[in-house]
């Protein structure tokens, strides 16, 4: 029979607790956001009636839709926290639809080339490029969106830790509460130091 000695026992406590303490989770919501809206119809409440010109960053609502002559697409910014070098997991929870979608949507994440846009002034005209999309997931009807990973996009933060992603559809319309609503998209973020 194999006898554990207080040493032994002693060693592997301090293992175990360093495993703990050298991963760590945090929480941090959107430091702000905005649907980005792409449409060739006739926008009557935009500047010149052009969608392209509209700004939506105060908006309650964050809204996605890709079909028809619309492509829209809702920007969402956050700030790590922690250095981007010590992240090793990264989901975003998004709040909830803000009327139940009847069929399943395919939701898409990309990262924003930058987070340099600003609420006030952030049309479909200056909003930032999108990288390619990193993750696409499968919604079903009558549910809300999952927790998206969007580690890849927490990785490329920039050196301040800001980094945005562009939330997408591949067919259809979803909307979510917004930063604005008092509902902002809370970033859990898994940290090695
Ligand atoms: C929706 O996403 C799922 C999961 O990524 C994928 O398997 C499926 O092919 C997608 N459906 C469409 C219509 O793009
Ligand atoms: C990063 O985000 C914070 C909070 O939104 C902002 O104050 C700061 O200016 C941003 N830094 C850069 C380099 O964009």
């Amino acid at each position: 029979m194999h006898i554990i000695t207080p040493l032994q026992l002693c060693t592997a406590l301090t293992v175990f607790t360093s495993v703990i303490i050298s991963s760590f989770a945090i929480d941090t919501p959107a430091t702000k956001d905005s649907t980005i809206f792409r449409s060739t119809v006739s926008c009557p409440s935009c500047p010149d009636r052009n969608c392209y010109k509209c700004t939506l960053g105060h908006d309650a609502t964050l809204e996605a839709n890709t079909g028809g002559l619309a492509y829209i697409r809702s920007l969402i910014a956050f700030q790590l926290p922690v250095q981007a070098a010590s992240v090793t997991a990264c989901i975003v929870q998004f709040p909830a639809f803000t009327k139940q979608i009847q069929a399943p949507v395919n939701v898409t994440a990309a990262q924003a080339l930058s987070s340099d846009w600003d609420e006030n002034t952030v049309t479909g005209e200056n909003a930032p490029d999108s990288g390619d999309i990193f993750t696409e997931i499968e919604v079903p009807a009558y549910a809300n969106i999952g927790a998206i990973d969007v580690t890849p996009a927490c990785q490329g933060a920039d050196e301040d830790g800001n980094f945005s992603i562009f939330l997408g559809t591949r067919f259809g319309r979803i909307e979510i509460w917004s930063k604005d609503s008092g509902n902002p998209a809370i970033l859990h973020i898994t940290s090695s130091a």
